[in-house]
Order: C-alpha cells, then sequence, then structure tokens
C-alpha cells in the first residue's frame, strides 16, 4: 500500500475523531520518522509490511481515544518541541496565556526568580526559560515520572537556567523569595468527570481534579505561595472559564491584591494574576 491509500483508509477508520486526516498523517508521519511535509511529498511511496503494522496498531489505539501526543510522543507548545508521555498531562494551548502574560508581567532586564508549580513535562517553565535566559526557574511537581519528563525535555532544548525539585506545591521549593509563581494546577471537578472528551480519560487523574468544585489546589496554592513571594511578587494561576469569581475570591481572602483575570480566545475567563504587598 502506498502514502495516498495508508492515508485515505487510516482517515476512514479514524471515526471518532474530529480531526481524522490530520491524526492520520501524524501517525504516518511518525511511522515513517518524516515530518508531515515530506509526507506530502510522498504519496507515491510504498510502506513495509511492518510499517503498515506500526500504522494500523496507532490507528486502532487512537480510534480507542487514546492521544495524538502519546501515540507520536511529541507536543508543541510555545514553539518549543516537547517530549511527552503517558502519565504525565499533555499541555494545552490555552497553558500559554501563562507564559504571556508572565513575560509581560515581569521585567526583560532583570535576572526574575520565577516558579512553576506542577510544571508537568516542564512547558511553562521551559518556555520562560527559552524567552527569558537572564531569568532564573524553578520547576516542581509532586510526580517523579513528570518531573523527570521535564527534566529531560530542559536537556533536549539545552535550558540550563531550570532547577527542579519534587513534591507538594510550595513545600518542594527551595527557602527562597520568588518574582512570580505560575501555576496550571489540576481544577476540574470530580462532579464533572461525566463531561470530560475520551481523550482526557488517558491523561493522569492527578492532574487534571480537584476537590472542592475543583478549586482545593487553587486555594493551596494561594496560602502556600505568599511566603515564598518577594513583596509584590506576582502568582498567577490558571482556572476553568467558570471559576474566574470563585478564584479571585480565594486570591482575596488568602491576602494578594491587584487581581485581574484574564479571558482566553474563546473570551472564557482562564487565568487570574495578582500581587502580594
Ligand atoms: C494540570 S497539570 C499541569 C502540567 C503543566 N504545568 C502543563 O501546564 O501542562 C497539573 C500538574 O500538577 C501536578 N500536581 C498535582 N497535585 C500536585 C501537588 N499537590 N503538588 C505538586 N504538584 C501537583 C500534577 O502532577 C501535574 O503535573
Amino acid at each position: 500500500m502506498n502514502v495516498a491509500n495508508c492515508l485515505a483508509q487510516s482517515t476512514r477508520l479514524l471515526t471518532t475523531s474530529p480531526t481524522a486526516r490530520l491524526d492520520a498523517e501524524l501517525l504516518l508521519a511518525h511511522v515513517l520518522n518524516i515530518s508531515r511535509e515530506k509526507l506530502q511529498v510522498s504519496f507515491e511511496h510504498s510502506l513495509t509490511s511492518s510499517q503498515l503494522r506500526a500504522m494500523n496498531e496507532y490507528v486502532k489505539r487512537r480510534e480507542k481515544g487514546e492521544p495524538i501526543a502519546y501515540l507520536v510522543e511529541r507536543c508543541e507548545f510555545w514553539s518549543l518541541d516537547l517530549c511527552v508521555m503517558p502519565g504525565v498531562l499533555v499541555p494545552r494551548p490555552e497553558t500559554e496565556m501563562l507564559v504571556e502574560q508572565a513575560l509581560k508581567y515581569l521585567s526583560e532586564d532583570i535576572s526574575c526568580r520565577v516558579a512553576d508549580l506542577g510544571t508537568g513535562s516542564g512547558a511553562i517553565a521551559l518556555a520562560l526559560a527559552h524567552e527569558r535566559p537572564s531569568w532564573k526557574l524553578v520547576a516542581t511537581d509532586r510526580s517523579a515520572v513528570a518531573l523527570a519528563l521535564a527534566q529531560n525535555n530542559g536537556r533536549r532544548l539545552k535550558l540550563a537556567n531550570i532547577q527542579y525539585y519534587l513534591g507538594e506545591w510550595c513545600q518542594a521549593l527551595p527557602d527562597q523569595k520568588f518574582d512570580a509563581i505560575i501555576s496550571n494546577p489540576p481544577y476540574i471537578s470530580s462532579d464533572d468527570l461525566h463531561l470530560i472528551n475520551l481523550d482526557v480519560t488517558f491523561e493522569p487523574k492527578s492532574a487534571l481534579f480537584s476537590d472542592n468544585n475543583g478549586l482545593s489546589d487553587v486555594q493551596q496554592i494561594c496560602e502556600q505561595a505568599r511566603a515564598f513571594l518577594h513583596p509584590g511578587g506576582y502568582l498567577m494561576i490558571e482556572h476553568g472559564f467558570n471559576q474566574g469569581a470563585a478564584a479571585r475570591n480565594i486570591f482575596k481572602h488568602t491576602g494578594y491584591s491587584s487581581i485581574v483575570t484574564y479571558r482566553d480566545l474563546a473570551n472564557h475567563e482562564r487565568m487570574t494574576c495578582a500581587r502580594i504587598l
């Protein structure tokens, strides 16, 4: 079978994916170890039987809902090519907003010290370390698998301005003060389990779900972070699109000021930033 026919057949078989043709192209490019661009000019190329077997296997797994990023073991975040793996959350495009705001809020010139709590694959910390080589980043996670992956991504991207610490939220931090603490914590309410799509069921629940209507971890981070921020330091947290008011309330009651919520491209309240005085 050639590439064109394999793509057509795989696209037909991927009935549950809204992006069947794209998925087929990404999977076949991965199987052939070539770029998607190269795939587009290789339609007549014949697949070996082992390549065809591997492709059929990937299509079956994708049809069951396994995220493309886990299958191809790659994900792009902030234009960085990150390795991802089952057991660690696949970084989402909306989280790039935290990076964008951190770059706006903090001075480019000085050597800011910034912590990314619950770093997962390292997405936020790596993006900031890449954009601001003079900053000193600290990336933490309570998952040893996630932290090892973040560290590995940092090495692959040759980003040396990050230190990695294992542990629960601020307890993992070294005894230092930070100019900003940033986090994309778990924030889906366990009651909303039925609302999540198939892909998400393959991701670690500990990275997604939080007690108290999804706000337990936001609350813990707000309570703990103030002791680790310089006066005037910023706390920036991503939250659910319907959690803006509740998040502002938590920030207010845990002693932060200048509280602002930002909306994503879909006009949903997506992250809240505040300062400690
Ligand atoms: C929503 S994921 C975010 C991952 C990554 N920052 C991103 O945006 O792709 C939340 C992360 O927080 C970590 N986490 C959950 N509870 C934690 C806790 N109590 N202390 C430290 N990390 C925690 C999870 O292991 C997971 O990697």
